[in-house]
């Protein structure tokens, strides 16, 4: 059973490499490299003791996915490619919804010309906006998000629907990410956010490494146990296994579903950095600061259809996300780049 991980050499599509691979599965990396480096690959290599193709494409260029079809054979596809900082988005809309559209649209379209009708798609818990019930579940309303990267979200979601209401010959499993965060335990993957990180694990270990100025905790004044967000962080890892179970599912089943990827519970922010410090004996640089523009004050799944339909839980706990996230950190202060 061999699958194209398109966007497969970033941070998460490198982990779910690993965990397919060492599930047995046979895998063909596309990415344009754009937020990766062909290292991350290597590294999976070198983890697994395992090789495979990996091509240089864009996933919106149709012509190199076709030669991609061509060489090699292919039973199901996890989607990855896309943009995905946030604050970019506002600043660029018509990038982020011509790149993450079009990657998708493209894609899609050559499976169809090709005859394969699997699809595993990386979307987000964003689509569910500014929800104020808790846990989130699926069967929710999605929408309200409050930036452009979402909504390509929730415009993905939406084509993957009627895409399934078409044809019945579609597979299309939609995987609503919560927060991932931390790092191969290896510490030979990871994330590796270009320039100045956005999210608040990476925030978290470059302000620890002196990299980035001291981080403030944007908000300490909601309607929460201690006045921080709360959020449902799930490890990296277990959230690659999610894809292992998503592919053996698309291979049984047909139709369209969406499954939240979480571990079920909310982390505050103090929570987190408490964490952080006894797993690793390192002082986070933080102080307390205002909020952030369109930061939600609670988000966490019910984690319950991914149990029942995929037989999927996340094992790991927050220490083991905060001991992976730093070792990563402190092996490769530079990232993937030497
Ligand atoms: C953000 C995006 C979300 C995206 C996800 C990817 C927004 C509004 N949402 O989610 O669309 O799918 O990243 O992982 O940007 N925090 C601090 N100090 C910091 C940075 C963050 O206290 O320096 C807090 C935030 O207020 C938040 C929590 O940490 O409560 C997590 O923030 P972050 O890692 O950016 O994730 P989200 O905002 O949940």
């Amino acid at each position: 059973m061999s699958i194209l991980l398109a966007g497969g050499a970033g941070y998460i599509g490198a982990h779910t490499c690993v965990e397919l691979l060492n599930a047995g599965y046979d895998i063909v990396v596309a990415d344009n490299y754009s937020n990766s480096q062909p290292e991350s690959l290597n590294r999976v290599k070198e983890l697994t003791g395992k090789d495979f193709a990996a091509y240089e494409v864009d996933v919106c260029d149709k012509d190199a996915l076709r030669e991609v079809f061509d060489r090699e054979k292919i039973d199901a596809v996890i989607h990855f490619a896309g943009y995905k900082a946030v604050g970019e988005s506002v600043e660029k809309p018509l990038m982020y919804y011509r790149n993450n559209l079009d990657a998708t649209l493209s894609l899609l379209e050559v499976m169809q010309e090709k005859g394969v009708k699997r699809m595993v798609f990386s979307s987000s818990a964003t689509v569910y906006g500014m929800a104020e019930k808790m846990p989130l579940t699926e069967d929710m309303p999605t929408g309200g998000c409050t930036n452009p990267y979402g909504w390509t979200k929730c415009m993905i979601e939406q084509i993957l629907f009627d895409l399934a209401k078409s044809d019945p010959e579609w597979t299309l499993v939609l995987l609503r990410y919560f927060n991932p965060v931390g790092a191969h335990e290896s510490g030979r993957i990871g994330e590796n956010p270009n320039g100045i990180p956005n999210n608040l694990m990476p925030r978290v270990t470059q302000s620890v490494i002196g990299k980035i100025p001291p981080i403030y905790i944007t908000g300490t004044d909601y309607n929460t146990p201690d006045g921080t967000c709360l959020r449902d962080y799930i490890h990296v890892v277990d959230l690659a296994k999610g894809h292992v179970c998503a592919i053996a599912y698309a291979m049984e089943n047909k139709g369209a579903e969406a499954i939240n990827l979480g571990v079920g519970r909310g982390c505050s922010v103090r929570e987190l950095i408490r964490a952080f410090e006894e797993a690793t004996g390192e002082k986070v640089p933080c102080s307390d600061g205002p909020r952030r523009p369109g930061d939600a004050p609670v988000s966490y799944a019910d984690a319950g259809k991914a149990l029942k339909l995929l037989g999927w839980k996340a094992e790991k706990d927050v220490v083991d996300m905060c001991r992976d996230a730093w070792r990563w950190q402190k092996n490769n202060p530079n990232g993937y780049d030497a």
